[in-house]
């Protein structure tokens, strides 16, 4: 795809594609119950398509109706034994929260992903799974995985690693345990499982640094389903390098535990104001204009809270004035892509003064970026924030791999256009 430079000011309101982290949730904690639920404004994504065939596969039925999913459940004692592997596609997310689910059945399962999942690591799942008492198996360390669901016990889990997927997958099989589970982040990650899960009925705390779960008797909720302030986050940073700019990103999930980008944004000099929009609930608008940019330092702290934005922060950095230093970002080696290695790579091709670390990246701004032809490596992050790059370079940019955005962000292109031909956005 070529993209050529534009200027054109971001001004309106735009509500961004459905959460991910949250329509995966639903989908996928739908089988723990028997009953049925709703789940408003899904993200009708490849991601999170790949959690409905999964749930689907052992009989939970998906009635799709206007802008609402109706799902209807036999609960873990009438799971149908699925016909085939369960294949989780892309999605890191299906298949680490599925471990946690199928813990819940009496089967044995099969779990699958392409080629770019299978090089991903599933023995950080399943190693507490396997401390729980659940027979998993996994190729060397990747899919295929299998799970043996049954009888299994509670744990006490001190994570190495800052994950909300793993975190979430024992969290899963710690309702359906016998005796309590405990278990620990090295720092806070996103929290839409805890919160989900209590809101089922499950007795979930905090205490003394662990998160705490006893075995629970779940009953299904309905879901009303916030936009995606990682999706949000491409028109954030083309709203902040784009003078005229004035842009209203609505109906966002504003948890604090998504919105390390558009602190550290705020923190580099762009104007971000929040609204908080109802009484209950992470939800609201955010407003974004340009400032004067300059280079931040991002920590380790840092990092969860803005995992998947890291590549796009790398961008933003490009054209701030002075040093921006990433570290503690180790965990995006084993993304979609290797989000280091790729980030540097086509930033350097597009002209950027970027150097690798082995746990990040340093920047040297401002620099103006030039045509060039990049590759999205297969990852629709990389695509969208090499989109945003593009716009801001001085010369036109052939983009491999657009077609990867579909992952989770199915109209991004369609919209990108409408923003480059001069037309305001559609809310
Ligand atoms: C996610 C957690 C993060 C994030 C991913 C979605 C989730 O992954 O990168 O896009 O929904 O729990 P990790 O748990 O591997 O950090």
């Amino acid at each position: 795809m070529e993209l050529t430079p534009c200027r054109n000011p971001l001004r309106g309101h735009l509500r961004p594609p459905s959460d991910k982290s949250v329509t995966h949730r639903a989908i996928l904690f739908s089988a723990l119950a028997p009953g049925a639920c709703v789940i408003e404004h899904p993200l009708i994504a490849a991601d999170t398509l790949s959690s409905r065939h999964v749930v689907e596969s052992l009989g939970v039925t998906v009635r799709a109706e206007q802008d609402r999913w109706i799902l209807q459940s036999p609960g873990p004692q009438g799971w149908s034994k699925p016909q085939d592997v369960l294949d989780c596609g892309n999605s890191g997310t299906t298949m680490r929260l599925a471990m946690g689910v199928l813990a819940a059945g009496s089967g044995r399962y099969q779990l699958s992903g392409d080629d770019s999942l299978s090089a991903r690591p599933m023995e950080r799942v399943a190693r507490p799974l396997r401390s729980m008492g659940i027979a998993v198996e996994t190729q060397d360390g990747h899919a295929p995985v299998t799970v043996q669901g049954g009888v299994h016990h509670g744990t006490t889990y001190v994570m190495p690693v800052a994950s909300a997927q793993v975190k979430s997958a024992i969290l899963l099989a710690a309702v359906t345990a016998l005796g309590a589970t405990r278990v620990q982040e090295p720092y806070p990650t996103r929290d839409y499982t805890e919160r989900m899960l209590r809101a089922m009925g499950a007795q979930v705390q905090h205490q003394e640094g662990f998160i705490t779960v006893e075995p629970s008797s779940l009953h299904l909720v309905d879901t009303m389903v916030p936009g995606d302030p990682s999706s949000a986050a491409f028109w954030a940073a083309l709203a902040a390098l784009t003078p005229g700019s004035d842009l209203t990103l609505r109906e966002m999930s504003i948890s604090p535990r998504r919105m390390g980008f558009y602190r550290l944004l705020q923190a580099m000099g762009a104007m971000v104001t929040t609204e908080r929009k109802g009484a209950e609930g992470d939800v609201g608008d955010i407003r974004v204009s340009p400032g004067q940019l300059a280079g931040v330092t991002v920590l380790p702290e840092d990092i969860p809270d803005m995992i998947d934005e890291v590549p796009l922060l790398a961008l933003v950095a490009t054209q701030a004035q002075g040093e921006t230093v990433i570290s503690g970002a180790h965990e995006l080696r084993v993304k979609e892509s290797d989000r280091i290695a790729a980030t540097v790579k086509n930033l350097r091709a597009l002209g950027a003064r970027i150097e690798e670390r082995e746990d990040g990246m340093v920047i040297h701004g401002p620099t103006r970026l030039h045509g060039a032809s990049v590759e999205a490596a297969g990852d629709h992050r990389m695509a969208m924030m090499l989109a945003v790059a593009a716009a801001v370079a001085d010369g036109p940019v052939f983009l491999e791999g657009a077609q990867h955005v579909a992952i989770s962000y199915p109209d991004f292109f369609t919209q990108y256009h409408q923003w480059t031909q001069g037309q305001p956005f559609a809310s």
